[in-house]
Protein backbone atom coordinates (compact mmCIF):
# COMPACT_ATOMS: atom_id res chain seq x y z
CA UNK A 1 0.00 0.00 0.00
CA UNK A 2 1.31 3.54 -0.72
CA UNK A 3 0.38 6.14 1.36
CA UNK A 4 -0.88 10.19 -0.08
CA UNK A 5 -0.72 13.14 1.98
CA UNK A 6 -2.81 15.85 0.90
CA UNK A 7 -2.67 19.42 2.56
CA UNK A 8 -5.27 21.51 1.59
CA UNK A 9 -5.35 25.62 1.66
CA UNK A 10 -7.74 28.13 0.19
CA UNK A 11 -11.33 28.07 -0.07
CA UNK A 12 -14.10 25.21 0.30
CA UNK A 13 -13.90 24.41 -3.70
CA UNK A 14 -10.23 23.80 -2.86
CA UNK A 15 -11.73 21.09 -0.01
CA UNK A 16 -14.02 19.74 -2.26
CA UNK A 17 -10.78 19.07 -5.41
CA UNK A 18 -8.51 17.45 -2.46
CA UNK A 19 -11.19 14.88 -1.39
CA UNK A 20 -11.45 14.02 -5.76
CA UNK A 21 -7.97 13.81 -5.61
CA UNK A 22 -8.01 11.51 -2.62
CA UNK A 23 -10.39 9.69 -4.59
CA UNK A 24 -8.59 9.28 -8.51
CA UNK A 25 -5.55 8.20 -6.40
CA UNK A 26 -7.10 5.29 -4.78
CA UNK A 27 -7.41 2.84 -7.70
CA UNK A 28 -3.46 3.31 -7.82
CA UNK A 29 -3.26 2.01 -4.20
CA UNK A 30 -2.63 4.89 -2.18
CA UNK A 31 -4.00 5.38 1.23
CA UNK A 32 -4.47 8.02 3.25
CA UNK A 33 -1.09 9.11 5.30
CA UNK A 34 -1.42 11.17 8.89
CA UNK A 35 1.84 13.03 7.76
CA UNK A 36 4.22 13.89 5.33
CA UNK A 37 7.11 12.27 6.69
CA UNK A 38 5.30 8.59 5.84
CA UNK A 39 3.97 9.67 2.68
CA UNK A 40 4.99 8.02 -0.74
CA UNK A 41 3.27 11.08 -2.70
CA UNK A 42 2.50 14.69 -0.97
CA UNK A 43 0.16 17.06 -2.65
CA UNK A 44 -0.12 20.81 -1.68
CA UNK A 45 -3.54 22.34 -2.74
CA UNK A 46 -2.74 25.85 -3.14
CA UNK A 47 -4.33 28.99 -3.04
CA UNK A 48 -2.93 32.70 -4.21
CA UNK A 49 -5.84 34.69 -3.31
CA UNK A 50 -3.43 36.67 -1.03
CA UNK A 51 0.09 36.96 -0.96
CA UNK A 52 0.31 35.43 2.76
CA UNK A 53 -1.95 32.34 1.45
CA UNK A 54 0.92 31.84 -1.63
CA UNK A 55 3.96 32.15 0.52
CA UNK A 56 3.01 29.52 2.88
CA UNK A 57 3.21 27.10 -0.19
CA UNK A 58 6.68 28.02 -0.69
CA UNK A 59 7.67 27.55 3.24
CA UNK A 60 6.11 24.35 3.25
CA UNK A 61 8.10 23.36 0.07
CA UNK A 62 11.08 24.11 1.70
CA UNK A 63 10.27 21.43 4.43
CA UNK A 64 8.67 18.85 2.38
CA UNK A 65 12.47 19.13 0.32
CA UNK A 66 14.61 18.82 3.55
CA UNK A 67 12.27 15.40 3.99
CA UNK A 68 12.80 14.47 0.40
CA UNK A 69 16.17 14.01 0.79
CA UNK A 70 16.59 12.90 4.37
CA UNK A 71 14.23 9.78 2.50
CA UNK A 72 15.96 9.57 -0.57
CA UNK A 73 19.66 8.79 1.74
CA UNK A 74 17.97 6.04 2.94
CA UNK A 75 16.45 5.01 -0.34
CA UNK A 76 12.90 5.66 -0.41
CA UNK A 77 11.66 7.84 -2.39
CA UNK A 78 9.09 10.75 -1.97
CA UNK A 79 7.38 12.50 -4.99
CA UNK A 80 5.76 16.60 -3.82
CA UNK A 81 2.89 17.09 -6.03
CA UNK A 82 1.69 21.32 -6.11
CA UNK A 83 -2.19 21.28 -7.02
CA UNK A 84 -4.66 23.92 -7.03
CA UNK A 85 -4.38 28.04 -8.09
CA UNK A 86 -0.30 28.43 -7.32
CA UNK A 87 -0.03 25.95 -9.00
CA UNK A 88 -1.81 27.61 -11.81
CA UNK A 89 -0.47 30.98 -11.68
CA UNK A 90 3.19 30.10 -11.35
CA UNK A 91 3.06 26.61 -12.29
CA UNK A 92 6.04 26.99 -15.57
CA UNK A 93 8.34 28.72 -13.03
CA UNK A 94 7.90 26.71 -9.87
CA UNK A 95 8.87 23.65 -12.49
CA UNK A 96 12.25 25.93 -12.84
CA UNK A 97 13.49 26.73 -9.71
CA UNK A 98 11.57 24.45 -7.30
CA UNK A 99 13.92 21.19 -8.17
CA UNK A 100 11.84 18.87 -5.64
CA UNK A 101 8.42 19.62 -7.23
CA UNK A 102 7.99 16.49 -9.66
CA UNK A 103 4.25 17.18 -10.65
CA UNK A 104 2.70 20.76 -11.52
CA UNK A 105 -0.95 20.27 -12.08
CA UNK A 106 -3.89 23.12 -12.39
CA UNK A 107 -7.45 23.22 -10.77
CA UNK A 108 -8.82 22.56 -13.86
CA UNK A 109 -6.55 19.47 -14.79
CA UNK A 110 -6.54 17.64 -11.86
CA UNK A 111 -8.37 14.43 -13.12
CA UNK A 112 -4.47 14.01 -14.92
CA UNK A 113 -2.94 13.63 -11.26
CA UNK A 114 -3.05 9.48 -11.58
CA UNK A 115 -1.86 9.82 -15.46
CA UNK A 116 0.80 12.40 -14.37
CA UNK A 117 1.99 9.78 -11.03
CA UNK A 118 1.86 6.64 -13.26
CA UNK A 119 4.01 8.61 -15.69
CA UNK A 120 6.61 9.41 -13.22
CA UNK A 121 6.32 6.28 -11.52
CA UNK A 122 7.32 4.90 -15.02
CA UNK A 123 10.83 7.32 -15.29
CA UNK A 124 9.62 10.53 -16.72
CA UNK A 125 11.00 13.16 -14.92
CA UNK A 126 8.09 16.15 -14.19
CA UNK A 127 5.38 16.74 -15.14
CA UNK A 128 3.26 19.53 -15.49
CA UNK A 129 -0.53 20.36 -16.44
CA UNK A 130 -2.42 24.08 -16.53
CA UNK A 131 -4.86 23.51 -19.18
CA UNK A 132 -8.60 24.37 -18.48
CA UNK A 133 -11.36 21.53 -19.06
CA UNK A 134 -13.70 21.87 -16.73
CA UNK A 135 -16.03 19.52 -18.69
CA UNK A 136 -13.67 16.94 -19.01
CA UNK A 137 -12.40 17.59 -14.97
CA UNK A 138 -15.78 16.40 -13.80
CA UNK A 139 -16.75 13.83 -16.49
CA UNK A 140 -13.78 11.83 -15.63
CA UNK A 141 -13.59 11.79 -11.89
CA UNK A 142 -14.52 8.67 -9.89
CA UNK A 143 -17.06 7.40 -7.45
CA UNK A 144 -16.31 9.87 -4.55
CA UNK A 145 -16.39 8.73 -0.80
CA UNK A 146 -17.90 10.76 1.87
CA UNK A 147 -16.84 11.88 4.98
CA UNK A 148 -19.17 12.60 7.55
CA UNK A 149 -22.85 13.56 7.22
CA UNK A 150 -22.15 17.58 5.28
CA UNK A 151 -20.25 17.24 2.11
CA UNK A 152 -19.52 19.79 -0.29
CA UNK A 153 -20.40 19.75 -4.42
CA UNK A 154 -19.03 22.19 -6.64
CA UNK A 155 -21.79 22.63 -9.23
CA UNK A 156 -20.07 25.87 -10.64
CA UNK A 157 -16.20 27.21 -11.65
CA UNK A 158 -14.28 29.72 -12.75
CA UNK A 159 -15.46 33.52 -12.85
CA UNK A 160 -16.37 36.04 -15.35
CA UNK A 161 -16.69 39.08 -12.99
CA UNK A 162 -12.74 40.59 -12.93
CA UNK A 163 -12.90 41.94 -9.82
CA UNK A 164 -9.84 44.25 -10.10
CA UNK A 165 -8.20 42.72 -6.70
CA UNK A 166 -9.17 39.20 -7.51
CA UNK A 167 -6.63 36.52 -8.97
CA UNK A 168 -9.82 34.06 -9.32
CA UNK A 169 -10.45 34.69 -12.88
CA UNK A 170 -7.07 33.73 -13.66
CA UNK A 171 -6.50 30.48 -11.60
CA UNK A 172 -10.43 29.13 -12.67
CA UNK A 173 -11.00 30.21 -16.07
CA UNK A 174 -13.88 31.33 -17.44
CA UNK A 175 -17.57 30.34 -15.36
CA UNK A 176 -18.50 27.06 -16.14
CA UNK A 177 -21.68 25.03 -14.85
CA UNK A 178 -21.85 21.09 -14.37
CA UNK A 179 -25.20 19.68 -16.02
CA UNK A 180 -28.23 19.22 -13.25
CA UNK A 181 -27.76 15.61 -13.88
CA UNK A 182 -24.29 14.80 -13.27
CA UNK A 183 -25.21 16.69 -9.83
CA UNK A 184 -28.65 15.37 -9.01
CA UNK A 185 -26.34 11.94 -9.35
CA UNK A 186 -23.70 13.14 -7.41
CA UNK A 187 -25.92 14.25 -4.68
CA UNK A 188 -27.69 10.75 -4.66
CA UNK A 189 -24.51 8.52 -4.19
CA UNK A 190 -23.88 11.43 -1.53
CA UNK A 191 -26.86 10.86 0.22
CA UNK A 192 -26.34 6.91 -0.49
CA UNK A 193 -23.65 7.33 1.63
CA UNK A 194 -24.87 9.03 4.74
CA UNK A 195 -24.41 12.79 3.97
CA UNK A 196 -27.73 14.68 5.07
CA UNK A 197 -26.42 18.07 4.07
CA UNK A 198 -24.81 19.36 0.98
CA UNK A 199 -23.50 22.94 0.73
CA UNK A 200 -23.41 23.43 -3.53
CA UNK A 201 -20.16 25.09 -4.18
CA UNK A 202 -18.92 27.70 -7.13
CA UNK A 203 -16.53 31.00 -7.10
CA UNK A 204 -19.84 32.49 -8.17
CA UNK A 205 -22.59 29.74 -7.38
CA UNK A 206 -25.43 32.14 -7.72
CA UNK A 207 -24.12 32.35 -11.62
CA UNK A 208 -24.84 28.51 -12.26
CA UNK A 209 -26.81 28.15 -15.81
CA UNK A 210 -26.98 24.39 -16.02
CA UNK A 211 -27.78 22.27 -18.66
CA UNK A 212 -31.43 20.79 -17.26
CA UNK A 213 -32.63 17.15 -18.13
CA UNK A 214 -35.14 19.20 -20.05
CA UNK A 215 -32.30 20.86 -22.39
CA UNK A 216 -32.71 24.27 -21.30
CA UNK A 217 -30.66 26.28 -18.68
CA UNK A 218 -31.40 25.63 -14.80
CA UNK A 219 -31.13 28.48 -12.68
CA UNK A 220 -29.53 27.98 -9.12
CA UNK A 221 -33.12 28.37 -7.79
CA UNK A 222 -33.74 25.89 -10.10
CA UNK A 223 -31.26 23.33 -9.27
CA UNK A 224 -32.15 23.88 -5.39
CA UNK A 225 -35.47 23.10 -5.65
CA UNK A 226 -34.89 19.67 -7.77
CA UNK A 227 -32.11 18.65 -5.07
CA UNK A 228 -35.19 19.69 -2.41
CA UNK A 229 -36.78 16.37 -3.20
CA UNK A 230 -34.04 13.85 -2.48
CA UNK A 231 -35.58 11.49 0.03
CA UNK A 232 -33.24 11.58 2.65
CA UNK A 233 -31.52 14.73 2.36
CA UNK A 234 -31.93 17.05 5.01
CA UNK A 235 -30.12 20.67 4.53
CA UNK A 236 -28.97 22.45 1.72
CA UNK A 237 -26.51 25.19 1.66
CA UNK A 238 -24.91 27.20 -1.48
CA UNK A 239 -21.82 29.46 -1.21
CA UNK A 240 -20.46 31.22 -2.85
CA UNK A 241 -22.59 33.96 -4.29
CA UNK A 242 -22.40 37.33 -6.01
CA UNK A 243 -24.63 40.36 -5.77
CA UNK A 244 -25.44 41.04 -8.93
CA UNK A 245 -26.37 37.41 -9.10
CA UNK A 246 -28.68 37.62 -6.65
CA UNK A 247 -32.12 36.84 -8.70
CA UNK A 248 -35.53 37.10 -8.14
CA UNK A 249 -35.95 32.85 -8.05
CA UNK A 250 -32.88 32.60 -5.97
CA UNK A 251 -34.48 35.04 -3.52
CA UNK A 252 -37.80 33.28 -3.50
CA UNK A 253 -36.19 29.98 -3.21
CA UNK A 254 -35.25 31.25 0.65
CA UNK A 255 -39.16 31.07 1.06
CA UNK A 256 -39.71 27.84 -0.83
CA UNK A 257 -36.98 25.81 -0.87
CA UNK A 258 -37.50 23.84 2.31
CA UNK A 259 -34.41 22.43 3.33
CA UNK A 260 -32.61 25.55 2.10
CA UNK A 261 -31.04 26.97 5.65
CA UNK A 262 -31.45 30.00 6.38
CA UNK A 263 -27.86 31.14 6.09
CA UNK A 264 -26.26 33.54 3.35
CA UNK A 265 -22.69 34.61 2.57
CA UNK A 266 -23.53 37.19 -0.05
CA UNK A 267 -19.89 39.27 -0.37
CA UNK A 268 -19.81 42.88 -0.43
CA UNK A 269 -16.18 43.82 0.18
CA UNK A 270 -16.70 47.89 0.83
CA UNK A 271 -19.41 49.80 1.78
CA UNK A 272 -18.43 52.59 -0.12
CA UNK A 273 -19.74 53.26 -4.00
CA UNK A 274 -16.49 54.75 -5.37
CA UNK A 275 -13.97 51.46 -3.94
CA UNK A 276 -16.99 48.94 -5.47
CA UNK A 277 -16.55 51.17 -8.68
CA UNK A 278 -12.33 50.71 -8.49
CA UNK A 279 -13.24 47.18 -7.78
CA UNK A 280 -15.47 46.53 -10.46
CA UNK A 281 -17.46 44.96 -8.51
CA UNK A 282 -20.55 45.68 -10.92
CA UNK A 283 -22.63 46.41 -8.17
CA UNK A 284 -23.89 49.86 -5.86
CA UNK A 285 -24.22 49.72 -2.02
CA UNK A 286 -27.69 50.38 -2.58
CA UNK A 287 -28.11 47.67 -4.80
CA UNK A 288 -26.40 45.07 -1.80
CA UNK A 289 -28.94 46.69 0.38
CA UNK A 290 -31.71 46.37 -0.99
CA UNK A 291 -31.09 42.81 -2.14
CA UNK A 292 -30.82 42.16 1.75
CA UNK A 293 -34.15 43.77 2.71
CA UNK A 294 -35.86 41.69 -0.17
CA UNK A 295 -34.01 38.08 1.02
CA UNK A 296 -35.01 38.88 4.61
CA UNK A 297 -38.73 39.73 3.49
CA UNK A 298 -38.51 35.87 2.04
CA UNK A 299 -36.96 34.73 4.95
CA UNK A 300 -36.63 36.76 7.99
CA UNK A 301 -34.78 34.84 10.45
CA UNK A 302 -31.98 34.52 7.72
CA UNK A 303 -28.16 34.93 9.04
CA UNK A 304 -26.17 37.15 6.79
CA UNK A 305 -22.92 36.31 6.35
CA UNK A 306 -19.85 39.13 3.56
CA UNK A 307 -16.32 39.30 3.05
CA UNK A 308 -14.56 42.75 3.41
CA UNK A 309 -11.18 43.98 1.66
CA UNK A 310 -9.80 47.37 3.74
CA UNK A 311 -7.23 49.23 2.83
CA UNK A 312 -8.24 48.81 -1.40
CA UNK A 313 -5.96 51.32 -3.13
CA UNK A 314 -7.55 54.82 -2.82
CA UNK A 315 -9.60 54.15 0.27
CA UNK A 316 -10.32 57.26 2.19
CA UNK A 317 -11.60 57.62 5.63
CA UNK A 318 -14.58 58.27 3.97
CA UNK A 319 -14.96 55.36 2.39
CA UNK A 320 -13.71 53.09 5.26
CA UNK A 321 -16.86 54.69 7.70
CA UNK A 322 -19.10 54.21 4.68
CA UNK A 323 -18.19 50.15 5.28
CA UNK A 324 -18.61 50.31 9.02
CA UNK A 325 -21.75 52.13 8.83
CA UNK A 326 -22.84 49.61 6.28
CA UNK A 327 -22.20 46.56 8.64
CA UNK A 328 -23.92 48.76 11.37
CA UNK A 329 -26.94 48.68 8.78
CA UNK A 330 -26.74 44.94 7.88
CA UNK A 331 -26.02 43.46 11.07
CA UNK A 332 -24.02 40.48 10.24
CA UNK A 333 -23.61 36.97 11.88
CA UNK A 334 -20.11 36.10 10.79
CA UNK A 335 -18.32 37.59 8.57
CA UNK A 336 -14.26 37.12 7.11
CA UNK A 337 -12.30 40.57 6.61
CA UNK A 338 -8.63 41.18 5.07
CA UNK A 339 -6.51 43.67 4.19
CA UNK A 340 -5.75 44.22 0.44
CA UNK A 341 -3.10 42.44 -1.02
CA UNK A 342 -1.52 43.09 -3.86
CA UNK A 343 -1.71 40.23 -6.51
CA UNK A 344 0.45 39.94 -9.80
CA UNK A 345 -0.93 40.19 -13.05
CA UNK A 346 -4.40 41.92 -11.32
CA UNK A 347 -5.37 45.69 -12.35
CA UNK A 348 -5.33 47.04 -8.44
CA UNK A 349 -2.01 46.11 -7.71
CA UNK A 350 -1.01 48.84 -9.68
CA UNK A 351 -3.01 51.48 -9.30
CA UNK A 352 -1.60 54.77 -7.90
CA UNK A 353 -2.14 55.70 -4.25
CA UNK A 354 -1.45 51.83 -2.75
CA UNK A 355 -2.41 52.27 1.24
CA UNK A 356 0.07 52.12 4.04
CA UNK A 357 0.38 48.94 5.76
CA UNK A 358 -0.13 50.46 8.93
CA UNK A 359 -3.15 51.83 8.11
CA UNK A 360 -4.77 48.72 6.43
CA UNK A 361 -4.21 47.08 10.01
CA UNK A 362 -5.62 49.73 11.98
CA UNK A 363 -8.82 49.89 9.53
CA UNK A 364 -8.74 45.96 9.40
CA UNK A 365 -8.98 45.88 13.62
CA UNK A 366 -11.43 48.48 14.01
CA UNK A 367 -14.06 46.56 11.39
CA UNK A 368 -13.08 43.05 12.75
CA UNK A 369 -14.01 44.44 16.17
CA UNK A 370 -17.46 45.86 14.91
CA UNK A 371 -18.19 42.23 13.52
CA UNK A 372 -17.06 40.04 16.24
CA UNK A 373 -19.37 42.32 18.59
CA UNK A 374 -22.22 41.32 15.75
CA UNK A 375 -21.12 37.72 15.92
CA UNK A 376 -21.51 37.76 19.39
CA UNK A 377 -24.88 39.39 19.48
CA UNK A 378 -26.08 37.14 17.09
CA UNK A 379 -24.79 33.93 19.02
CA UNK A 380 -26.44 35.79 22.12
CA UNK A 381 -29.73 35.82 20.39
CA UNK A 382 -29.60 32.40 20.13
CA UNK A 383 -29.80 31.32 23.75
CA UNK A 384 -32.88 29.97 24.62
CA UNK A 385 -34.03 28.98 20.94
CA UNK A 386 -34.79 25.26 20.15
CA UNK A 387 -33.04 24.18 16.71
CA UNK A 388 -32.10 21.19 14.80
CA UNK A 389 -28.31 20.30 15.16
CA UNK A 390 -26.74 18.12 12.34
CA UNK A 391 -24.19 16.13 14.29
CA UNK A 392 -20.62 16.05 12.13
CA UNK A 393 -17.79 14.84 14.87
CA UNK A 394 -17.02 13.99 18.55
CA UNK A 395 -16.18 16.90 20.79
CA UNK A 396 -13.90 17.37 23.00
CA UNK A 397 -15.05 15.53 26.21
CA UNK A 398 -16.33 11.90 26.15
CA UNK A 399 -20.02 11.87 25.17
CA UNK A 400 -19.90 14.76 23.85
CA UNK A 401 -20.52 15.94 20.15
CA UNK A 402 -20.65 18.71 17.83
CA UNK A 403 -23.13 19.76 15.07
CA UNK A 404 -23.84 22.75 13.16
CA UNK A 405 -26.93 24.94 13.87
CA UNK A 406 -29.09 25.80 10.97
CA UNK A 407 -27.25 28.88 11.12
CA UNK A 408 -23.85 27.28 10.36
CA UNK A 409 -22.47 27.91 14.39
CA UNK A 410 -20.72 25.28 16.33
CA UNK A 411 -22.71 23.59 18.69
CA UNK A 412 -21.73 21.79 21.28
CA UNK A 413 -24.12 18.98 23.35
CA UNK A 414 -22.97 16.62 25.99
CA UNK A 415 -24.67 12.95 25.84
CA UNK A 416 -25.14 13.47 22.61
CA UNK A 417 -22.17 10.72 20.55
CA UNK A 418 -24.44 8.44 20.15
CA UNK A 419 -26.64 10.67 17.08
CA UNK A 420 -23.45 11.72 15.13
CA UNK A 421 -24.46 11.28 11.36
CA UNK A 422 -28.24 12.62 12.58
CA UNK A 423 -30.01 15.60 12.87
CA UNK A 424 -31.87 16.44 16.53
CA UNK A 425 -33.35 19.19 18.60
CA UNK A 426 -31.17 21.49 20.36
CA UNK A 427 -32.22 23.81 23.62
CA UNK A 428 -29.31 26.57 23.07
CA UNK A 429 -27.82 27.50 26.52
CA UNK A 430 -24.79 29.15 26.08
CA UNK A 431 -23.03 31.55 23.52
CA UNK A 432 -19.74 31.44 23.58
CA UNK A 433 -17.43 33.64 20.81
CA UNK A 434 -17.10 31.14 18.20
CA UNK A 435 -19.53 28.37 19.46
CA UNK A 436 -22.87 27.68 20.85
CA UNK A 437 -23.64 24.80 23.80
CA UNK A 438 -26.85 23.36 23.75
CA UNK A 439 -29.08 20.33 25.51
CA UNK A 440 -31.19 17.45 23.22
CA UNK A 441 -34.91 18.41 24.42
CA UNK A 442 -37.63 17.22 22.44
CA UNK A 443 -39.65 20.21 22.30
CA UNK A 444 -39.91 22.29 18.59
CA UNK A 445 -40.14 25.62 17.83
CA UNK A 446 -37.85 25.88 14.47
CA UNK A 447 -38.04 27.57 12.36
CA UNK A 448 -38.55 31.12 14.46
CA UNK A 449 -40.16 33.91 12.38
CA UNK A 450 -38.77 36.75 14.37
CA UNK A 451 -36.06 38.07 13.02
CA UNK A 452 -33.00 37.95 14.35
N1 LIG B 1 -16.13 34.69 -5.54
C1 LIG B 1 -16.11 35.25 -4.28
C2 LIG B 1 -14.76 35.47 -3.66
C3 LIG B 1 -13.69 34.49 -3.73
S1 LIG B 1 -12.20 35.02 -2.98
C4 LIG B 1 -16.78 36.60 -4.36
O1 LIG B 1 -16.93 37.16 -5.40
O2 LIG B 1 -17.13 37.12 -3.33
C5 LIG B 1 -12.65 35.16 -1.29
C6 LIG B 1 -12.44 36.52 -0.72
O3 LIG B 1 -11.08 36.82 -0.67
C7 LIG B 1 -13.05 37.65 -1.48
O4 LIG B 1 -14.41 37.79 -1.24
C8 LIG B 1 -12.27 38.82 -1.00
O5 LIG B 1 -12.84 39.40 0.14
C9 LIG B 1 -10.93 38.22 -0.63
N2 LIG B 1 -9.90 38.62 -1.58
C10 LIG B 1 -9.82 38.32 -2.89
N3 LIG B 1 -8.74 38.89 -3.45
C11 LIG B 1 -8.12 39.60 -2.46
C12 LIG B 1 -6.96 40.43 -2.40
N4 LIG B 1 -6.23 40.67 -3.49
N5 LIG B 1 -6.63 40.97 -1.20
C13 LIG B 1 -7.38 40.73 -0.11
N6 LIG B 1 -8.47 39.97 -0.10
C14 LIG B 1 -8.85 39.41 -1.26
FE1 LIG C 1 -12.84 37.20 -7.55
FE2 LIG C 1 -14.70 38.99 -8.04
FE3 LIG C 1 -14.76 36.67 -9.29
FE4 LIG C 1 -15.32 36.78 -6.70
S1 LIG C 1 -16.50 37.74 -8.36
S2 LIG C 1 -14.00 35.30 -7.70
S3 LIG C 1 -13.95 38.38 -5.99
S4 LIG C 1 -13.22 38.23 -9.52
FE1 LIG D 1 -7.69 30.39 -3.27
FE2 LIG D 1 -8.07 29.46 -5.67
FE3 LIG D 1 -9.95 29.23 -3.84
S1 LIG D 1 -7.02 31.30 -5.17
S2 LIG D 1 -9.66 31.04 -2.62
S3 LIG D 1 -7.99 28.27 -3.77
S4 LIG D 1 -10.25 29.62 -5.99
Amino acid sequence: MKKLFIQTYGCQMNVYDSARIADSLAPLGFAAADNPLEADLVVLNTCHIREKAAEKVYSELGRLRRIKAAKAETGSRMLIAVAGCVAQAEGEEMIRRQDAVDIVVGPQALHRIPEMVAKIERGQSRALETSFAPDEKFDSLPNMRAEGPAAFLTVQEGCDKFCTFCVVPYTRGAEYSRPVSQIEAEARLLVERGVREITLLGQNVNAYRGKGPDGTLWSLAHLLAALDKIDGLKRLRYTTSHPRDMQDDLIAAHRDVEKLMPYLHLPVQSGSDDVLAAMNRQHTRDHYQRLIDRIRAARPDIAMSSDFIVGFPGETERDFEATLQLVRQVGYAQAFSFQYSPRPGTPASVMRKQISPELKSARLQELQALLMQQQAAFATSCEGLTMPVLFEKRGRWPGQAVGRSPYLQPVHVEQAGHLIGTLADVRISRAMPNSLAGVLTSAHSWPTVSAH
